[in-house]
């Protein structure tokens, strides 16, 4: 698959928002999309786009003084397995060594084995835990893991 890495700007919202609301219960509008990259400190990312400028996948990490955090990352389903996700996360890494972050942080919803095995494979580590944190649409409750990885600066 044909595709580049590129920073995560205004122009991608629309599509970062369907491709959102395709892989969490949760979706975020273009609107919140378009707040968040405009008006919130210290926020980046990247989206991995074909040449004809389709979203394959991105991500959003929020950088303030020490410690950096993933807001949120999904590939589209057909993309899937095919190292986008990594690449998302070891090219926001790359920028978090130039800016001198030194932590990066996640949640995750414990049971979805996917991004566990994806986090698991960059050597994230559990270093907490929230009881109850996600209401699914269910009405069935899961933990959050709390995951970090040391950026040795
Ligand atoms: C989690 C997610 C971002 C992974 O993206 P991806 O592009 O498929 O991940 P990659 O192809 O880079 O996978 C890298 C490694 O993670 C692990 N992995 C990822 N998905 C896996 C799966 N379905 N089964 C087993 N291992 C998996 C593997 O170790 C894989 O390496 P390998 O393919 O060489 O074995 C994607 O599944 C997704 O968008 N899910 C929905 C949204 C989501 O849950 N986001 C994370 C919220 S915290």
């Amino acid at each position: 698959m044909d595709y580049k890495i590129v920073s995560f700007n205004f122009e991608i919202c629309e599509q970062a928002s369907i491709l959102h609301a395709s892989a969490f219960e949760r979706p975020w509008s273009k609107n919140e999309f378009e707040i968040l990259v405009t008006e919130s400190p210290g926020i980046f990312g990247f989206k991995a786009v074909s040449s004809e400028e389709q979203l394959y996948g991105f991500i959003l990490l929020q950088y303030i003084i020490d410690d950096a955090e993933i807001l949120t990352l999904c590939v589209l389903e057909n993309c899937r397995r095919q190292g986008i996700g990594k690449e998302l996360i070891k090219t926001a890494i790359n920028k978090l060594f130039i800016k001198d972050a030194k932590r990066l942080l996640l949640e995750v919803n414990e049971y979805n084995k996917e991004a566990l095995l994806l986090y698991k494979s960059l050597n994230f580590n559990t270093y907490g835990r929230r009881k109850n944190y996600y209401l699914l649409n269910d009405k069935s409750q899961a933990d959050a893991l709390l995951l970090e990885i040391k950026l040795n600066n």
